[in-house]
């Protein structure tokens, strides 16, 4: 069966999830949201309601401990727990998709089960790859391993790093560089926050929403990581970053469910606002041009779910590589432009209480403003985009493919 002619209906399984993580959103996390922004500070009662439910690394085979879950699944949960709450989005979407992808699609028996138990026991891993210098150039980072003996040494910085200072497990993508100083590609380092000292968590960024997650530096200072913490693709560091960033696709969809769950609950709220807001006389929903915003956003929020899900859907079994990287690239730019665009509408049409503090829709607008942005910008993606629709490759550094 090809991907187009797959019926969507969910199975009685699929929906049963979707119902229980409904519950869980609204029992445990929609009351904690609005505080959880207010205090910047990371949800861990809710993480170990997540945790009980088993939705902390429900992607993990079941021989690790996990219920080998797929990722259309996590979608599920992801946008259920983001239209009431996008920090708790984001925490399901990192301890299943970004590094916990990466490392089972190409970690060892070992570094497998050390994940797993992290994320089982409630740790959302920390996945390295920004630097103050290399952010949409992510292939030009310069945070070197050197490796001395029997042994990596890293030493480089690291920004906007989700989960610093919370998440213990950080995958920090890093250049490999041998004995001889030479330079063999990218690699994938592993390291646990308090074990190993050369990690170390720097500053908080000020983030305009989602601010229940820090985001930090991480410092790597002459961090040591033995062989048996190196994360390295199965055609080594030369390709290491490429398949890196193809375990990292599952993230994309992640990241623009996120999205879509933010502007599902915007909308959702909005629906409601509508019908119960009396103007000249009767509920605003009555007017055409209310019921047109609303009509628009819907449109908008299905479209979204259908490039998520087509995505989600496009990858095999855990630990299988991303067959269409154009697919989750897609799928991000418009969940997360979408996203912007209802949630705007949504605030809106609450009028001033959209613009108040008192109500969700100014949280979600400045949480959702951030998708177009991390994992990979809204122009970054159309370039991925582009360069499936042309068959091309679509060097970005200057000069290209011209030999200057
Ligand atoms: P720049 O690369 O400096 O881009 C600035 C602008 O120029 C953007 O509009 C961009 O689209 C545009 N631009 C740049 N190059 C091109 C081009 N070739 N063509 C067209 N336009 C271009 N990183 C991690 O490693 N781990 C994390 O956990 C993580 N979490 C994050 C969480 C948040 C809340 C945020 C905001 C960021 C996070 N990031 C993380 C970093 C994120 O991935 C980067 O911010 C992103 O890749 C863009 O890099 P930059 O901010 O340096 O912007
Ligand atoms: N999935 C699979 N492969 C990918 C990939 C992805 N998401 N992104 C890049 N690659 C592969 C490319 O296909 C290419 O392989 P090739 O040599 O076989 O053609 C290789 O990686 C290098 O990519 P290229 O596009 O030549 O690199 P570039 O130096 O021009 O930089 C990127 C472009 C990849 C860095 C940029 O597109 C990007 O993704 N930046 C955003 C970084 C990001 O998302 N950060 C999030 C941190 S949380």
């Amino acid at each position: 069966m090809s991907l187009d002619d797959r019926n969507w209906d969910l199975t009685d399984d699929q929906e049963e999830l979707r119902l229980r993580a409904r519950q869980l959103a609204v029992e445990v996390v929609a009351p904690r949201a609005a505080e959880v922004d207010r205090t910047e500070s990371y949800p861990w009662d809710v993480v170990e309601a997540l945790r009980e439910a088993g939705f902390m690394g429900m992607t993990l085979p079941e021989t690790l401990g996990g219920a080998g879950r797929s990722f259309l699944e996590v979608a599920l949960v992801v946008e259920e727990m983001a239209k009431e709450c996008g920090v708790t989005g984001r925490i399901v979407v990192e301890a299943n998709m970004g590094a916990v992808s990466a490392i089972m699609t190409y970690g060892t028996e070992d570094q497998k089960r050390l994940a797993a138990d992290l994320v089982l026991g409630g740790d959302k891993p920390a996945i390295c790859i920004t630097e103050p210098e290399a952010g949409s150039a992510a292939s030009q980072m310069t945070t070197r391993a050197d490796r001395h003996g029997d042994r990596y040494v890293l030493n480089g910085k690291k920004h906007w790093i989700t989960g610093g200072g919370v998440s213990r497990l950080h995958l920090v993508f890093a250049r490999v560089f041998d004995e001889q100083g030479a330079d063999e590609g990218i690699g994938g380092f592993l390291a646990i926050r308090d074990e190993n000292p050369g990690l170390v968590i720097g500053r908080r960024e000020p983030t305009m929403g989602l601010r229940g997650i820090p985001e930090t530096e991480v410092l790597l200072e002459d961090m040591e990581v033995v062989p048996d913490m190196v994360l390295v693709p199965p055609s080594g560091f030369g390709r290491g970053f490429a398949e890196l960033m193809n375990a990292y696709n599952s993230q994309r969809v992640g990241a623009a469910t996120v999205a879509l769950g933010l502007a599902a609950g915007a909308h959702d709220r909005a629906v409601d606002r509508t019908r119960a807001r009396e103007q000249f006389g009767r509920p605003i929903a009555e007017f055409q041009g209310v019921q047109w915003m609303l009509a628009d956003m819907a449109i908008r929020l299905e479209a979204a779910r259908s490039l998520i899900w087509r995505a989600a859907a496009s990858r095999g079994p855990a630990g299988s590589p991303f067959p269409d990287p154009g697919m989750a690239a897609q799928a991000k730019v418009f969940a997360s432009e979408a996203g912007i665009q209802v949630a705007n509408d949504a605030l809106q049409l609450f009028g001033a209480a959209g613009y108040s503090r008192d109500y969700p829709i100014e949280r979600i607008c400045r949480d959702v403003r951030m998708f177009t942005i991390g994992g990979g910008t809204a122009q970054i993606l159309r370039t991925v985009v582009a360069s499936r629709v042309l068959g091309m490759r679509l060097p970005q550094e200057r000069g290209g493919f011209l030999t200057v």
